[in-house]
């Protein structure tokens, strides 16, 4: 018998069974977003569909973030864009992220959001950072580090256009030596941003070499709004050294949470709690987001990373297209225990 799948109607879940979290007072404030240490989902294109959302939160995370979706498909009314949004767990908003040029157009559906999923949003984040081609070369994402002008349009647009906080998620710098986070830090603060949030690696080195974690200590100082680090997050500890060692006010764990919600939580899962939580995400996306099942040979691989069996689960999981074809591969997870 599998496990209970997802408690009550998707996407408000019940919260899974946890450890609690660790000591600290990590209540996340809506007037102030990023106070406190919070522990954050950080934005990831085709990972952070709704269920995996809801997942994180209710291992602990204080605040999820969407995939980057398009203001530009927002306003053709796109589903498939639409498709991206989702409201988060009852009581945890989510931060919802926009990329675009055209400061009209961005702040328009800034507004829009604002009015169709009222309370269920935390902040509207602004997507400065994104190194893939097919955005930088409509002058997108990372782009708009060497477009400064427009940057700011774009963040003053947004700022008038809605009474949510509007934050900004950027690089250290465009080109490979690039280094002008802390600039482009200052600019977003006067255009009245609420947070920014700083990946210490440039557009040009993608996820290549390392992430400069002194560039956060020196954000955070030239700054007088909070700071959310990213860049290598994969333990608890890393976590720890963004808040102690260079003064951030929140983290964002992005790869580090692939197949790992429980680093939320500072709980090591068991092989059982790995299964259910796999299943709850296969379930609830075969309910709330069906094409998107096929992403669960992706999810399946990552969360049985480092387990006894991971090659031949992965190997497996790669045969999956049904809800019952998981569920069959997750009896044989257990059976091979
Ligand atoms: C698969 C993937 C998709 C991502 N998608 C987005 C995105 O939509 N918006 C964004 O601002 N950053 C995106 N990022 C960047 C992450 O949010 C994060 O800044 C980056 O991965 C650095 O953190 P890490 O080294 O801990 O993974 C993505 C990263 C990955 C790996």
């Amino acid at each position: 018998m599998m496990a209970e799948p997802l408690a009550g109607e998707l996407p408000v879940a019940e919260p899974l069974s946890s450890e609690p979290l660790a000591a600290g007072q990590r209540t996340l404030s809506m007037a102030k977003p990023f106070a406190n240490g919070a522990l954050v989902l950080a934005p990831m294109a085709g990972v952070n569909d709704p269920v995996f959302r809801i997942i994180c939160s209710s291992l602990g995370a204080d605040l999820t973030y969407t995939e980057m979706v398009s203001a530009k498909g927002l306003s053709y009314k796109n589903p498939k864009t639409a498709s991206l949004l989702s409201p988060g767990v009852e009581g945890k908003p989510t931060a919802v992220q926009l990329f675009g040029s055209d400061p009209h157009i961005v702040a328009d559906q800034a507004q829009q959001l604002e009015k169709d999923f009222a309370g269920a949003i935390a902040l509207i984040d602004i997507n400065m950072g994104c190194p893939a081609r097919k955005i930088v070369s409509k002058g997108e994402g990372a782009a708009l580090m060497k477009d400064p002008v427009r940057a700011k349009a774009i963040l003053e647009a947004v700022v008038a256009a809605t009474s949510l906080p509007v934050t900004v998620k950027f690089r250290k710098g465009y080109e490979l030596a690039d280094d002008n986070a802390v600039e482009f830090a200052k600019m977003a603060e006067s255009s009245g941003v609420a947070a920014v949030a700083v990946h210490g690696r440039t557009a040009r080195q993608f996820y290549h070499g390392s992430s400069d974690k002194e560039l956060i200590a020196r954000v955070k100082q030239a700054l007088h709004i909070p700071v959310i680090a990213s860049g290598d997050v994969f333990t608890r500890s890393d976590i720890r050294g963004y808040l102690e060692d260079y003064g951030a006010d929140a983290v964002m764990v992005a790869r580090g949470a692939r197949g790992n919600p429980w680093i939320f939580t500072d709980c090591e899962p068991s092989l059982e709690e790995r299964v259910r939580v796999a299943h709850w995400h296969t379930v609830g996306l075969m309910r709330v987001a069906p094409r998107r099942l096929h992403s669960m040979r992706r999810h399946i691989s990552w969360y049985f990373t480092g387990t006894a069996h991971a090659a031949r689960i992965r190997r497996s999981a790669h045969d999956c297209k049904e809800l019952r074809d998981y569920e069959a591969l997750f009896e044989q997870i257990l059976a091979w225990r």
